[in-house]
């Protein structure tokens, strides 16, 4: 097993991640307190989807007490935005509705371009605008919602960004990103950028992301401090699992493995039918007699993380299919119907928006590009 920011590859065991990365489960206590924070629990967190977090309990108590917190969250822009990437933004999207928080989301286009060392500038930057409509789509409120480039932002916080990396060694940043004497300058540095949203306020930010993302956190709770600020509570998802199977992560640079967010409807039945790994058995005949294993079935995981939020209609196909009489084909029909109604749906709301690109017109995002931070 390896997760990086920018790597999950093998079988990944959850459970240990919270070990090694010394996050938190996120247990039934601290359910009840977000329940009670926000009216009901989300089924990402019902289901397990987000299962870890750091200092989450904390953040909530301290809004109870009428203390700031604001959400904070981002994309690593990509041709290629998939199903995955919009997890976490859905889940942000609810938080704030309950919640009534500001939001943060950088778009790193730095960051993609000095990984993705084949890619062009103009070529990050398309992908960047593109991305940036897929997020607004999401439904975000205007006025509490600021979405930002790194490379239009900077010149509004380059003294804080520069406050943060002089806190920043390089031990740090090879032991916490496995970064090596060939790694590029520019991402060496990358990582104050990312950490610094954190700091847009005094309060404490909430970041909602999938857990690769923590080593940033973990470098931002051992600097915030000496630097006058609060350290960051996380709330962290699983990975949206790829079509062929429960290893690794769905990712945008195996295309084979996601459902991208411009799919036409032929491409998903197609891509479904083919691929999805299948918790069923060989022939009907054993299927009809064994039944199917909705655990290792992608398509069934995929509805419970994603696609099918009633926990009724969810809990009709797991019996179904687990004693046999849906078979695996009936089981795919019913997911790549949900995915392309949700497609269809989420374009007809990015052309909407598009119109309005509100997110950069709203009064937070005015009062965002007034403040310079020293
Ligand atoms: P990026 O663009 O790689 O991913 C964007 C968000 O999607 C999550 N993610 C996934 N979630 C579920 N299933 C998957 N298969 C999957 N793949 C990716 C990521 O964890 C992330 O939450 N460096 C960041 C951009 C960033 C950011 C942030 C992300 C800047 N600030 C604050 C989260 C929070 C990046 O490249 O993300």
């Amino acid at each position: 097993m390896k997760v990086t920011p920018w790597e999950a590859e093998g079988e990944i065991d959850y459970k240990r991640l919270i070990k090694e990365f010394g996050t938190q489960v996120i247990d039934e206590r601290l359910k009840e307190r977000i329940k009670k924070a926000c009216g009901e629990l989300h089924f990402m967190l019902r289901r397990e989807f987000f299962f870890s977090h750091r200092d989450l309990d904390k953040a909530l108590q301290e809004r109870e007490r009428g203390e700031s917190v604001f959400l904070y969250t981002g994309r690593g822009p990509s041709r290629g935005m998939h199903i995955g990437h919009l997890a976490p933004l859905i889940f942000t999207k609810w938080l704030q509705e309950k919640l009534g928080l500001k939001l943060f989301i950088e778009i790193t286009d730095d960051e993609k371009f000095l990984v993705k060392r084949e890619r062009n500038w103009r070529e990050v930057q398309e992908a960047a605008d593109e991305n940036i409509l897929d997020i607004v789509a999401i439904g975000f409120d205007p006025n509490k919602t600021f979405i930002f480039k790194d490379s239009e932002y900077i010149k509004n916080v380059y003294p804080l960004l520069l406050k943060t990396a002089r806190k920043i060694t390089h031990s740090t940043v090879k032991a916490v990103f496995g970064f090596t004497d060939s790694t590029n300058i520019g991402l060496s540095f990358f990582p104050a950028y990312q950490i610094i949203p954190t700091f847009f306020e005094k309060g404490r930010a909430i970041i909602p992301c999938a857990i690769d993302q923590d080593p940033y956190w973990r470098v931002q709770r051992d600097i915030a401090e000496g630097l006058g600020y609060k350290k960051a509570a996380a709330i962290h998802s699983k990975f949206i699992p790829p079509l062929q199977g429960p290893k690794g992560k769905m990712s945008s640079s195996r295309a084979e493995s996601a459902i991208y967010l411009d799919d036409e409807p032929a491409a998903v039945r197609k891509k479904i039918m083919k691929y999805a790994f299948s918790g069923g058995r060989a022939t009907i005949e054993e299927h009809r007699k064994l039944g199917g294993v909705p655990e290792i079935d992608v398509s069934f995981q995929w509805l419970k993380i994603l696609f099918e939020p009633d926990d009724r209609k969810l809990a009709e196909v797991e019996e179904e299919y687990r004693s046999g009489r849906m078979l695996t084909g009936e089981l795919k029909e019913i997911l790549v119907e949900k995915i392309n109604k949700f497609l269809e749906e989420h374009r007809r709301k990015r052309d909407e928006r598009k119109k309005e690109m509100m997110m950069y017109k709203g009064a937070l995002a005015r009062e965002m590009w007034e403040r310079v931070y020293e």
